[in-house]
């Protein structure tokens, strides 16, 4: 039996996916369900000084409209409110007085019975405000605070970025070449293609079923246990699939709390679907404005890196991360310094979304390197193999592996690099100009605890379940070739249970880390089932495994098989019968080994072809190679596929995408995917993914995760390869027609 493990496995849900069978969580139904429409400030700052539900009281079907007023009790400390991953500050609690922090913050739940007349109900709630002035704008907001300087300033430095290598300052003076600029990201949306939904049936016994759409089931249930003060064994919270998360699950949301409230209001069973629009409010990436300064020698090694941020959060929570750490890990370099600072806006708290601080960070860092080979008269690749580091330049250690080099190699050659003409404006097609850039991308190799049950049935069937979710990522599928692998049975004799708070303990799925995590968690299960199908062999009349150990045992084809002697075998049924025994459990816990010593990262090298056309200026992003170093690649398939979705958002970071806002009402004015632009079908050409071999000891399997490595990068080498097209650098993203004309 060859191994499941690296192979090109199809999604073990996509029967069940493309039939419609998949249910998501707005469409699970039980009699009596009824539905909540959201009623949504239209300023982004004061309080609330009535609201006026009469008109929509009056429409028949309608059973509730909740406020602030009139809702039941919710738990008044910020502490029940915060879930595994919130940040510092006091988590927004819904519907819980009538103070507005944002615009598009829910201030009335409408409760009917169909969701038309929920929503038509909502749209007659007249609300009265008493205005507070707002700011939205991250560029007033820093021209003020460096206009003034207030100690009380609402930019500030909260928090300590990476600390400082030597003298950055006199390096900088000192340099041969210089590169400074500015960079900016704007405020982008997730837009997974599901909803955010929630449906709440009430079971009865005070017992509630939860399908919320969610990256992680226990989160949820320990939050709404939080704000409701319920017991977990009340609460059971289903995530069975998710239609896309990218981040914006990571946090419990606020249709959830909603359609809780609602229920427990009504002792009726709920369901809330958000609107697109209404979707605009859950979380956002935060706007960034980055100042990276570079020194290098004119032999392109790099002397100095000064690299400032602002990054955008709300009023009441302190979101960030480490966006300026990419710039000291990346690359050898003795002097270095970063500032980091919150700029508070009166806006909703911005969350996690695809690698988060990465795909903003190494964007800023690697248009500079691209701006300082141009300084240089070197190409870029070659200034990047000169900086190349072995060590991780923050704490000075080795990496657990870093194919970095090899990533570079192949993508180059894959691309054919080595035609590029390093000159701005040299290449041309006909009336387009041809630009070649590149960049390198990096993020966490992590894990994190996570515990696996296995339940063996003695016809040679496994039940495998964990709590974690499947973002769309193919968990269901690498979970189901790991226990294939490790229990010696065909693919589908396993089923997989996940998303369901019910079973053994999983964190949220994010941070690229369920990979590594779960995958591990089934190998160290299978071994439980393994050594106790011994003890059962070893106890069968004559038994031919009498004296083996469990190191000396493997489990294929159905049988527990000694390494030394396969003709030494005993069928998992045998043993089993003769045990006396229908089914094995295990359930363990696998923690990660503490491994400070080294780094753990995932690399890529990133190479890209734009066309654009002179006369317009429309760009066209033609071509994309990306040679990734992940570790041990479960499923060639469907890693591939992450990182080609990745590459198409950095295809939209790049070309595309910006939350607009108008800063004199504090209102998203884009909140749509007809106004918000997304890459679609027409915007995305050929992109050829590449996986370098690279074998790495930090668990078991080898595993480091591929859910964020796909997008960091992409748009520094899409608008390096736009300056190499045209010779104009555009700094701000997206790069858009009128950038590249003024
Ligand atoms: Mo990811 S942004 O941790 O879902």
């Amino acid at each position: 039996m060859a191994p499941y493990i690296g192979s090109a496995t199809s999604r073990v849900d996509g029967f069940a996916k493309v039939t419609g069978a998949a249910k998501y969580a707005a469409e699970f139904n039980v009699s009596g369900l009824v539905h909540a429409s959201l009623v949504c400030s239209t300023i982004a700052k004061g309080r609330i000084t009535h609201v006026d539900a009469s008109a929509a009281q009056r429409v028949k079907g309608v059973l509730t409209v909740l406020t602030h007023e009139n809702r039941p009790a919710m738990a008044d400390n910020d502490e029940a409110y915060k879930d595994e991953v919130a940040p510092d500050g006091s988590p927004y609690r819904p519907l819980y007085d009538g103070k507005i922090m944002f615009n598009g913050q829910p201030i009335a739940l409408v409760v009917a019975e169909t969701s038309e007349i929920a929503r038509f109900a909502a749209s007659l709630v007249r609300v009265e405000y008493e205005k507070e002035p707002h700011v939205t704008d991250v560029h007033r907001l820093r021209d003020a605070a460096s206009a003034v300087k207030d100690p009380g300033s609402p930019i500030e430095a909260l928090f300590t970025p990476p600390k400082r290598r030597r003298t950055p300052e006199q390096a900088l003076a000192a340099a041969t070449v210089r590169h400074e600029g500015e960079y900016y990201v704007p405020i982008e949306h997730h837009n997974p293609m599901e909803l955010y939904a929630s449906t709440v049936i009430v079971e009865g016994n005070g017992k509630l079923t939860v399908y919320d759409k969610t990256q992680g089931v226990q989160n949820v249930q320990r939050y709404l246990c939080g704000v409701f003060g319920m017991k977990p064994e009340d609460v059971r919270v289903m995530s069975p699939f998710m239609g896309g998360g990218f981040g914006s699950g990571l946090r419990p949301q606020f249709q959830v709390v909603l359609a809780v409230l609602a229920a427990r209001a009504l002792q009726r069973s709920v369901r809330l679907v958000l609107t697109r629009q209404q979707m605009y409010t859950l979380g956002y990436r935060p706007a960034m404005i980055q100042r990276i300064a570079l020194g290098a020698g004119v032999g392109g090694t790099l002397d100095a890196i000064a690299h400032d941020a602002i990054t955008v959060t709300s009023h009441y929570e302190d979101f960030h991360r480490q966006e300026t750490g990419w710039s000291g890990l990346l690359y050898k370099c003795a002097n270095a310094k970063y500032a980091h600072k919150l700029a508070r806006l009166d806006l909703a708290t911005p969350c996690d979304m695809r690698a988060p601080s990465a795909a903003t960070g190494v964007y800023a860092l690697e248009c500079a390197m691209d701006e300082l080979a141009v300084a240089l008269e070197l190409d870029p690749l070659e200034l990047r193999l000169r900086c190349y580091s072995d060590r991780d330049q923050h704490d000075d250690r080795p990496y657990s592996s870093k194919a970095l080099r090899e990533c570079y190699r192949q993508g180059a050659e894959a691309f054919g690099w080595v035609k590029r003409n390093p000159k701005p404006r040299s290449m041309r097609e006909g009336g387009d100009l041809v630009g070649w850039g590149m960049a390198t991308g990096v993020w966490e190799a992590l894990q994190v605890p996570i515990t696996v049950r296995i339940v063996l049935s003695a016809n040679g069937h496994a039940e495998v379940a964990c709590a974690t979710s499947d973002i769309g990522t193919g968990t269901y599928t690498i979970m189901a070739q790991v226990a294939a692998d490790m229990l010696g049975l065909p693919l589908d004799n396993i089923s997989i249970k996940l998303g369901d708070s019910s079973l053994p303990q999983s964190p949220v799925e994010g941070g690229s880390w369920i990979a590594a995590s779960v995958s591990n968690g089934i190998a160290t299960t299978a071994e439980a089932i393994r050594d106790e199908l011994l003890r059962l062999s070893r106890q069968t009349p004559n038994s031919p495994l009498a004296n083996a150990a469990p190191g000396d045992v493997v489990l294929v084809n159905g049988k527990l098989v000694s390494k030394r002697d396969p003709s030494r075998a005993v069928s998992i049924a045998d043993a089993m019968r003769h045990g006396a025994v229908e089914r094995i459990e295990q359930e363990k816990i696998t923690n990660p080994a503490e491994d400070d010593s080294r780094a753990h990262n995932s690399h890529s090298a990133v190479f890209a072809e734009v066309k654009v056309d002179e006369q317009l200026g429309v760009i066209r992003v033609t071509r994309v190679v990306s040679a990734v170093a992940a570790g041990r690649i479960l499923n060639t398939k469907t890693a591939s596929s992450q990182i080609l979705g990745g590459v198409v958002w950095g295809i939209g970071m790049a070309l595309h995408e910006e939350t607009l806002i108008d800063h004199k009402f504090g209102r998203i004015m884009n909140a749509n995917i007809a106004e918000y632009h997304v890459p679609v079908n027409a915007d995305v050409h050929d992109i050829n993914v590449i996986f370098v071999d690279e074998a790495d000891d930090s668990n078991p399997l080898g595993v480091k995760g591929v859910g964020e490595i796909g997008i960091v990068g992409v748009a520094a080498a899409i608008a390096n390869a736009v300056y190499h097209a045209t010779g104009k650098r555009v700094r701000d993203l997206p790069i858009t027609l009128d950038k590249l004309n003024r």
